[in-house]
């Protein structure tokens, strides 16, 4: 499901970036594939050295002949090169830390989701029936503002909102137990489709929040139902989905990060299934473990509840492939 390409559609926003030009190829030429293949790769394998970490060499000599095997297969050409270097500058330059450019492009091109499965094939090995995890995106924000449990992270409103409480309990995968004392920070665009750090006419922090379980492992903050936004496509990331004829859009999400200190933390998202872009996302993020429903308010809280339990496998394994 989430490995399908994401289709334009005409509500979707226009972009504003250049396609690559388009090269006359003759494709009969084989010299690449012929003389220089083997030699030249394993001259580029072989010049690193001795001290070289066992991980580091794995990765650059597979990175390596992958990146030859590309340029040979694709016949790539000087201005091609260039421009790709082109957009790797614009990438850097574009970044800071209110963007990372260098994510985004790794996101429209499935990296940042496929080394989420990666890392959660290892996780899952060991804690089977664990939330899933999800991708990080480039919005992330420490030290949003605690809340008591209940609380409302909802600091400006916007017209035609529409409220949600959110709450459940955080499970012990191993004990089966409920977790006491577990931070947990969440964040979400305001309905305009944009981060507080992207839009100066939102309150520090609007839509952030941390809340951290009780001693029955119960949390529960008050939110906004999420809806679809645009990723940035003014940049990089956005010149290859206009090259691909596809469309920016994520499907309405909150994002979460759980920690228990000195155990790691799970990085997810849950989606919400009515929304339309849930299954044709722009980054390829959604599980179908983490579409969720969210159901009619009955209590007058909010408009919107849902009720999300939380399966944790925090460990010092888990930790060790997070890079915590
Ligand atoms: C996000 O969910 O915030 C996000 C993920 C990937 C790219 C851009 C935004
Ligand atoms: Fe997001």
């Amino acid at each position: 499901m989430s490995a399908a390409a994401p289709q334009h559609t005409d509500e979707t926003p226009a972009f504003n970036g250049q396609p690559p030009a388009d090269f006359p190829i003759d494709r009969s030429l084989k010299i690449y594939e012929e003389t220089l293949k083997d030699e030249f790769t394993n001259n580029v394998i072989n010049a690193m050295g001795p001290a070289t970490a066992p991980r580091t060499r794995e990765i650059f000599t597979s990175l390596i002949r992958h990146l030859h095997a590309f340029a040979r297969e694709v016949n790539l050409l000087t201005p091609e090169w260039f421009y790709g270097i082109n957009q790797l500058n614009k990438m850097g330059q574009m970044s800071d830390e209110k963007r990372n450019e260098a994510v985004l492009v790794s996101d429209v091109v499935g990296l940042e989701a496929l080394v989420d499965h990666i890392t959660q094939a290892h996780i899952l090995h060991t804690s089977h029936g664990a939330t899933p995890s999800a991708i990080l995106g480039p919005f992330y924000r420490e030290n949003s503002p605690r809340y008591p449990n209940g609380g409302d992270i909802v600091q400006k409103h916007f017209e035609g909102e529409e409220t949600a409480l959110v709450h459940g309990r955080v499970i012990d995968i191993h004990t089966k137990q409920p977790l006491a004392g577990v931070t947990i920070e969440v964040w979400h665009t305001a309905p305009n489709g944009l981060y507080e750090q992207q839009d100066p006419e939102q309150p520090e922090f609007n839509l952030r929040g941390t809340v951290v379980s009780d001693e029955d492992g119960r949390y529960a903050f008050k939110c906004l139902k999420p809806t679809s936004y645009p990723i940035p496509y003014d940049g990089p990331a956005g010149d290859i989905l206009q090259a691909q004829g596809r469309h920016p859009m994520r499907p309405g999400h909150i994002h979460w990060r759980v920690t228990k200190p000195g155990y790691g933390s799970l990085i997810t998202q849950i989606y919400d299934r009515q929304d339309k872009y849930t299954y044709n996302d722009s980054v390829f993020g959604v599980k179908d473990e983490l579409v969720v429903d969210f159901v009619e308010c009955k209590t007058g809280e909010a408009k919107w509840e849902l009720v999300y339990d939380i399966t944790l496998s925090l460990d010092k394994e888990t930790a060790k492939l997070q890079g915590l």
